[in-house]
C-alpha cells in the first residue's frame, strides 16, 4: 500500500485553495508567482497538534508541490521526531511563493494583504486541530506568528510557541561570511533549547528518549518525509536524501524559469 496526502478536496481547505492570492497581493518582481502557490504538508484531517510557520517554498517544493521537503524539510522533520510526532502536524509557510530576490522576504514581512489570506490558514487550522504547539522556523516566519497574534481571531488560541532559527540558516549564515562551524553550533544549541522546551508541553506520537543535537547534523538526525505527506504517486526519490530538483540558466530570467530534476544516482532502478 502506499499512502498518500488527499489534497484539499473537502471544506475548509478547499474554499481556501480555491481563493489563493496572485499577483495582484504577490508582485511577479518579488516573488517566483509563475510556478504557483504551494499550501501546505502535512494533516489536514484534523489530528494535527503541532503546527509550524515555514517561510517560503524553493525548487523541491515547486515539483513535489507539499512544502518544506528539500534540505530544510528533512532537517526539520528530524526534529519533530525527536519530539515523538511523526505524524501530527501541520506545515504552512509564510509565503505562498518562492521569494525571489535577497529583500523581497523582507519587503512584504508585514504586507497586510498577504497576511489576511496567511490569517485565513492560521484560523482555520488552530479551530479545526487541537494545536499544542506553534513553531516557527525563522525570523519571517516569527513576524509572521505575532502579526496573526496581534489579531483578535487568534485569540482562542492558547498553545505554546516556539520561534526557532531556520533550517537552513548555517548555510546562509556561512554564506554571508559566519564561520561555519560557529553557524551549525548556533543552530544545534538553539533547536535543543526549543525541544526542552516544547518536549513539555506536546503529547508524542510515540514516547521516546530526547536525544539532543550534537555539533552537527548526523544522518540520524535528519528525518524521512513520509510517503503519506506527497500527492498519490509521487516516487520515492522525489523523498530520498540527495537533492533531486535545482533551478538552472545562463541568464537570471532563464533561471527563473527552468528547474531541472534529476533522479538522485543511487535510487535509479536501471
Ligand atoms: N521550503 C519551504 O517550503 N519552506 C521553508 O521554510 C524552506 C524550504
Amino acid at each position: 500500500m502506499h499512502p498518500f496526502d488527499p489534497g484539499y478536496a473537502h471544506t475548509p481547505y478547499a474554499d481556501l485553495v480555491a481563493d489563493y492570492p496572485g499577483t495582484e497581493t504577490y508582485p511577479v518582481k518579488d516573488f517566483r508567482i509563475e510556478w504557483g502557490p504551494i499550501f501546505h504538508r502535512g494533516r489536514l484531517d484534523g489530528s494535527a497538534r503541532v503546527l509550524v510557520l515555514g517561510q517560503d517554498p524553493a525548487a523541491h517544493e515547486a515539483i513535489a508541490r507539499r512544502i518544506l521537503v528539500g534540505t530544510a524539510g528533512r532537517r526539520f522533520q528530524g526534529f519533530l521526531n525527536k519530539l515523538g510526532i511523526d505524524t501530527s502536524y501541520v506545515l504552512i509557510n509564510t509565503y505562498l511563493y518562492s521569494v525571489y530576490g535577497q529583500h523581497a522576504g523582507n519587503a512584504h514581512a508585514k504586507d497586510p494583504d498577504i497576511a489576511r489570506y496567511r490569517h485565513r490558514w492560521l484560523d482555520t487550522l488552530v479551530t479545526h486541530n487541537q494545536i499544542e504547539a506553534i513553531i516557527a522556523l525563522g525570523g519571517l516566519a516569527d513576524t509572521a506568528f505575532h502579526t496573526w497574534r496581534s489579531n483578535p481571531a487568534s485569540s482562542p488560541y492558547d498553545g505554546a510557541y516556539e520561534h526557532i532559527l531556520h533550517p537552513t540558516y548555517p548555510d546562509s549564515a556561512a554564506a554571508s561570511g559566519t564561520d561555519p562551524h560557529v553557524a551549525m553550533s548556533r543552530l544545534m544549541a538553539n533547536w535543543n533549547g526549543a525541544l526542552t522546551a516544547l518536549s513539555t508541553v506536546v503529547t508524542p506520537d510515540a514516547q521516546r528518549p530526547l536525544v539532543p543535537y550534537g555539533n552537527t547534523f548526523t544522518a540520524a538526525d535528519l528525518g524521512v518525509i513520509p510517503e503519506a505527506d506527497l500527492p498519490p504517486g509521487l516516487p520515492a526519490w522525489m523523498r530520498s536524501d540527495e537533492p533531486w530538483a535545482t533551478r538552472q540558466g545562463a541568464t537570471p530570467k532563464e533561471k527563473r524559469a527552468t528547474i531541472t530534476v534529476q533522479i538522485p544516482s543511487g535510487q535509479r532502478p536501471f
